[in-house]
């Protein structure tokens, strides 16, 4: 007997559970199967952005930059502490019990919008089967007939032969997320995201931090006026930075890391108490379908899709972090309601060149739309504006006057086409921009808005009068 849907969704991370909660709201029969098994190996949903990506992170982020607020900041407000302590046991506990929370929230979710769990790993046998089994045991657990499949399977860290992943001591980034003490000296190979994320975690806390970048630009895809300003505040902040050094090996002897790697003046070694790698992500596409169903992947494997993220079989989808584009959590959630949308025959679509970024060190990285480097490449004529938010007054109230805000618009339209922000809290300020590019605002449109004083979205405001060279609070 098998159990009949009119859609089953694989995976239940960002893009699967928002996918199965909008399929089921426009009234579709809908089943989610999710393998996901947390530390003490129950099943837990959210995938890995709740699990061990984007909300544990940002857990510990808060808590370790509270801690050095403590520590190096307070000071110059008047607060004296006698003495401070970083508890890590407690604040793992508190990590662990959001993500907790919030999924179980999404079982609550599930169960408010009518949508069918199963425990389990799915694999596609027919274009409208799939095949459910109990991920240790391999045993069978259900069959399903469907009309549409969403694949939502996600993503797994790249492991490097050089370094492969040893208890403790060689970890990937749900490991470094795990740690119940500060090491003395942490290495990290990557610079990208969660190198920066997770090695200012630890750094904020007391360790020694040396990240290990095989590239010669530090983050290539950020506006580079923009990378240089983050470079420079993180090496303040004891990031040891080293760009150009490419891992050779890794082995572990007598409790410590031993790490030698190339940079241009030849191998180098060092010894870390753990090491983290974080090289980036591939997609989990070899165990959800075989070859003979006709699902086309390009050479990184990655799920083929079209604008609408249907594959070459026409009733299966995909998307999120296993098809191609940014691997974000809310590029996934927007690919789900988009794919529920079409199902339900409705017209939807995804805005791809709106999608916004941040990498959450401190001050925060974040953009959207072009840079100046890719609209010179794209010969795309451009006017800039920016605002340092020195000149800020609650910034200055603040004490949080790193960083700058940039505004690009197009030469001759005037419309937005980038914004860039280094600066305490860009994550928020972002958002601002996502919907100027969105409402196709012009610069003009920002210049005319009038924003509530003192605030830091002042400092947009600011960046698009001096596009037009009519800023107020600094030289145009
Ligand atoms: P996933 O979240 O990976 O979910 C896929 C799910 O499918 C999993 O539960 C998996 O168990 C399940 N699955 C796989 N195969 C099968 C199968 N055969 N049968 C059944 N189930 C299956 N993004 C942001 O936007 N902001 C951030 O701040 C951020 N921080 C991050 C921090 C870290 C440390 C990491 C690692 C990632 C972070 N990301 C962040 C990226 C974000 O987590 C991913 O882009 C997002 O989780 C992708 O969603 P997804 O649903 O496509 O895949
Ligand atoms: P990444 O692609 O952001 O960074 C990986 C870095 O490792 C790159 O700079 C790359 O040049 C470097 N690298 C690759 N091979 C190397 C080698 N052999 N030696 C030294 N360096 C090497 O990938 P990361 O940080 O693993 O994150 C994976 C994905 O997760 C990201 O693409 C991002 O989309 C997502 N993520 C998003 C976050 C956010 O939105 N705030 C936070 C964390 C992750």
């Amino acid at each position: 007997m098998s159990l009949i849907y009119d859609v089953a969704v694989i995976g239940a991370g960002p893009a699967g559970y928002v996918a199965a909660i909008r399929c089921a709201q426009l009234g579709l029969k809908t089943v989610c199967v999710d393998e996901w098994l947390n530390h003490k190996g129950e099943p837990s949903l959210g995938g890995t952005c709740l699990n061990v990506g984007c909300i544990p992170s940002k857990a510990l982020l808060e808590s370790s930059h509270l801690y050095q607020q403590a520590n190096v900041n307070f000071g110059q407000h008047g607060i004296s502490l006698s003495s401070l302590e970083m508890n890590i046991e407690t604040m793992q506990t508190r990590k662990n019990q959001v993500v907790h929370d919030l999924t179980q929230g999404i079982e609550a979710l599930f169960k408010a919008n009518n949508v069918d769990l199963i425990h389990g790993r799915a694999k596609i046998t027919t274009e409208n089967t799939i095949k459910i089994v109990h991920r240790k045991t391999r045993k069978k657990i259900e069959k399903l007939t469907v009309n549409n499949i969403i694949i939502a399977t996600g993503s797994s860290p790249v492991r490097m032969q050089q370094a492969m992943i040893k208890d403790d001591f060689i970890l990937d980034s749900a490991g470094a997320l795990e740690l119940d003490d500060v090491p003395q000296r942490l290495g990290v190979i990557g610079a990208g995201a969660i190198g920066l994320e997770l090695g200012s975690v630890w750094s904020r806390l007391g360790s020694q931090v040396v990240l290990l970048e095989a590239m010669q630009d530090f983050l290539p895809m950020v506006d580079s006026k923009l990378a240089n300003l983050a470079k420079r505040s993180l090496k303040k902040q004891s990031l040891d930075i080293r760009l150009n050094s490419r891992l050779v090996s890794a082995s572990v002897k007598n409790k410590k890391v031993h790490v030698v790697y190339e940079d241009q003046s030849g191998e180098k070694n060092e010894v870390f108490d753990k090491l983290v790698i974080a090289v980036g992500r591939k997609p989990n596409s070899d165990r959800v379908f075989g070859e003979e169903l006709g699902i086309e992947r390009d050479e990184r494997r990655f799920v083929l899709v079209d604008d609408r993220c249907q594959t070459s079989v026409p009733n299966i989808y995909a998307i999120g972090d296993v098809v191609r584009g940014p691997m974000l959590a809310h590029k996934a959630s927007a690919e789900g309601i988009m794919v529920a949308e079409h199902i339900a025959g409705q017209h939807a679509e995804v805005n791809y060149d709106v999608i916004p970024s941040v990498i959450y060190t401190q001050p925060e990285i974040a953009w959207v739309g072009k840079t100046e480097a890719e609209c010179k490449a794209a010969g795309i004529g451009f006017k800039v504006g920016s605002f340092p938010l020195i000149a800020s007054g609650r910034a200055r109230a603040m004490a949080e006057t790193e960083g700058l805000v940039k505004i690009i618009a197009d030469a001759v339209t005037d419309r937005v086409i980038g914004v860039h922000i280094f600066s305490a809290q860009a994550s928020e300020l972002i958002a601002q921009a996502v919907l100027m590019m969105e409402m196709q605002a012009t610069a003009e449109d920002i210049a005319l808005t009038m924003f509530a004083h003192p605030t830091l979205s002042e400092a947009m405001h600011e960046a698009a009068l001096s596009v037009h060279g009519r800023a107020v609070h600094t030289k145009n």
